[in-house]
């Protein structure tokens, strides 16, 4: 019998995300704003199985990397057993069932778009749903953070929190709440088709912040201020405002030396081709950029994007 012929007992879903404004400062308590982007999702589906807990792994879309993870006591340190481990501690079950638990996904992996956090939440809804059990947001959120502890090093937890929630999310020193949007935001995604390692560029920043502390946490309080000025521009589905906001946010991260030329130059086309705003999302390095649009232009910002580079294009339209 193959997998796909055994019953499902359970399955879940989680968006990607894009932050849009406030990566890297948010590491250090200052607030920043993540929206979830629906178009692409991680899924997750238990099935029984003859073993132990299996996981099985197939993230990179379209490559098909497949890898599998028993999770018995305290031997596996990837990300998703971790993940596995947390949600049998909140089960208070000290043996692991017998399940096979595949994890897919649509997002592009280390591009800044939150595929790890959707893996983690899918995984742990799933197995909690398996066995009868539902998380709240907030313990998905919970319990995907060991994952993206282990994946990421020293992360915000904005990340999980933004994709448990599926709610566009204002987190400051790890404590959310969800912001009303005026407007739907309609978003084009640029994928670099470079990786954006998380955890390496949080620790190039970190180096910077070490060396001059001042100059550094000055740049910070200037993001902070940009992210005060967003919310309420937010709120009020004022997109230009918003828009100034994001592009004065890549600003400060091209100061923090976290985006580069081809990352600038993708900026420069949207904002050439009409985008009310655009930044690089996530930890720079490659990874995406997002431009903030007028809904009726998306298709030519993403062809200029696209002659600008870009790899590939989503386009998308965040509501509340
Ligand atoms: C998260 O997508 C991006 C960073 O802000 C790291 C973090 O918040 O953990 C760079």
């Amino acid at each position: 019998m193959t997998p796909e012929d055994t019953p499902i007992l359970a399955s879940a879903q989680a968006p990607g995300k894009v932050i849009l404004l406030g990566e890297h400062s948010v590491v250090y308590g200052r607030a920043a704003i993540a929206v979830p982007v629906r178009s692409v999702f991680a899924r997750a589906v238990v099935r029984p199985a003859t073993d132990k807990l299996v996981i099985c792994s197939r993230l990179e879309a379209g490559l098909g990397t497949t890898w599998t993870i028993r999770v018995d006591g305290e031997s596996s340190q990837e990300p998703l057993a971790v993940a596995a481990q947390a949600v049998l501690g909140w089960l208070g079950w000290d043996r692991p069932p017998r399940w096979l638990v595949e994890v897919s996904s649509t997002i592009p992996l280390a591009r800044g778009l939150g595929s790890s956090a959707a893996a983690a939440v899918a995984l742990v809804r799933a197995m909690a749903q398996a066995a009868g059990r539902e998380l709240s947001a907030a313990e998905a959120s919970e319990l995907a953070y060991q994952a993206e502890q282990q994946a990421h090093g020293t992360p915000s937890g904005i990340d999980n929190t933004v994709v448990a929630w599926d709610r566009p999310v204002h987190f400051a020193a790890g404590q959310a709440r969800e912001l009303p949007l005026g407007a739907p935001l309609p978003l084009v995604i640029a994928d670099s088709g470079r990786r954006a390692p998380t955890r390496d560029l949080v620790a190039a920043v970190r180096e910077r912040w070490s060396g001059n502390r001042r100059q550094i946490e000055a740049i910070f309080d200037d993001i902070q201020a940009l992210v005060d000025r967003a919310e309420i521009a937010l709120s009020q589905g004022n997109l230009g405002q918003l828009g100034s906001c994001m592009t004065e946010n890549q600003a400060c991260l091209r100061q923090l030396g976290v985006s580069d030329e081809r990352l600038d130059a993708l900026v420069e086309s949207a904002l050439t081709a009409g985008a009310w705003g655009a930044k690089l999302s996530g930890a720079g390095g490659g990874g995406v950029v997002i431009a903030l649009v007028p809904l009726a232009d998306g298709p030519r910002i993403a062809e200029a994007l696209r002659a600008a580079g870009a790899r590939d294009t989503i386009q998308t339209v965040v509501e509340t």
